[in-house]
């Protein structure tokens, strides 16, 4: 593709509720300890929300910062894209209820479901569009109070999740070899039965029931979910780069999804790359789901880690399964 039609991030900005739930506090919920989640997890505290707020609220806040640092005219997005896999309600989507709330006119949107891989995927659809030389300003954002649908009795869960949300702003690029280079992405159903949350769909209403079966929480499968995201990990980004004739030594910068910090080093590791050049926050957010990825671009940033004309990979695995990695060329 020539790069005068490749999209490039121009904007991030990000938001999580400002109450914090430590593993001293979890401590006191259920049968674990700080030195477990921190060995076995590497959380230290995730943010939640209090009660009230929902996945369109993080989103907005991540827009309004996103604003902070590159201020324009709003009424000039295109496009808004928002992964999700906690929306407020099933409908109207997360990209409706944001759009009203910033009072974007003349625009158009839609939700992505790709468990912790939905910003990757919500990101590759806006890419598409800018790509096609129509859209000149996509919004993309990552959105999830996983919150609302964590037992707090389910030590196996309620440690890893957090909430929060990022966004970023996709244009077009103006520069030779910058901007998003390629993309890859899988889903195999066959995981589905490893990480859902069975109740309040079609095929499970609420009722007496389904809330009587914690139907409406996050059931998973750790191992499992485990064990898959670090082979599949690993294979989506060894794809990505082979097919792009580069080798982990040609990265400046990996962010990936933030689910367990061993799946983000080992993968690290399969790549040759040193820790100095991956990214990691989980230790402040733990999983945000759709939210981790602008949260470690925000992180990367902050540190120095990511600066103009960096070779950036990022990777993510989810429920579904989902996985994909996306190469681009930073140029803020
Ligand atoms: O973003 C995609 C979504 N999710 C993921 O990517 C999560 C992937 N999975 C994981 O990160 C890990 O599998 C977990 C963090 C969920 C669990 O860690 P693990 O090292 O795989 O533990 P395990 O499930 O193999 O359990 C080992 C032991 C068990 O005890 P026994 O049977 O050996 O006596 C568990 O009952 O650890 C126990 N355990 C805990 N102990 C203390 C499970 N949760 C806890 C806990 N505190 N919170």
């Amino acid at each position: 593709m020539s790069t005068a039609s490749r999209a490039k991030i121009t904007a991030v900005g990000t938001y999580v509720p400002p109450r914090v739930l430590t593993n001293a506090d979890l401590e006191k919920m259920v049968d674990t300890t700080d030195a477990w989640i921190m060995e076995r997890v590497g959380i230290r505290e995730r943010h939640l929300v209090e009660t009230g707020v929902g996945a369109s609220d993080l989103a907005v806040e991540a827009v309004k910062s996103l604003l902070a640092s590159h201020p324009f005219d709003l009424q000039e997005v295109d496009l808004i894209v928002v992964g999700t896999v906690t929306p407020d309600m099933m409908y109207p989507s997360t990209a409706c209820l944001v759009q009203h709330k910033l009072g974007i006119k003349n625009t158009w949107g839609f939700d992505v479901s790709a468990g912790c891989s939905g910003f990757l995927y919500a990101l590759n659809a806006g890419v598409k569009f800018v790509e096609s030389g129509k859209y000149k300003k996509v919004l993309v954002i990552g959105s999830d109070v996983n919150s609302s649908m964590t037992d707090y009795t389910d030590r196996a869960v309620c440690i890893i999740f957090g909430d929060g949300a990022g966004a970023v702003l996709l244009e077009p690029a103006t520069s030779d070899g910058e901007g998003i280079i390629d993309h890859v992405a899988q889903i195999e159903g066959m995981g589905g039965e490893f990480l859902c949350m069975p109740g309040g769909g079609s095929l499970n209403p609420a009722s007496h029931q389904t809330v009587d079966q914690k139907m409406h929480y996050i059931h998973q499968d750790g191992r499992n979910v485990f064990k898959y995201a670090v082979k599949k990990m690993a294979e989506m980004t060894e794809r990505i780069l082979k097919r792009n004739k580069l080798t982990g030594h040609d990265v400046d910068c990996f962010i990936a999804h933030q689910a367990n910090r061993r799946i983000i080093t080992a993968t690290a590791d399969r790549l040759g790359l040193p820790l100095e050049k991956v990214i990691i926050n989980i230790d402040r957010y733990g999983n945000t789901t759709a939210g981790t990825i602008p949260l470690a671009m925000r992180t990367a940033l902050d540190e120095g880690k990511l600066k103009e004309g960096n070779l950036v990979l990022i990777a993510a695995v989810g429920a579904g399964f989902t996985s994909g990695a996306t190469l681009l060329r930073w140029a803020f």
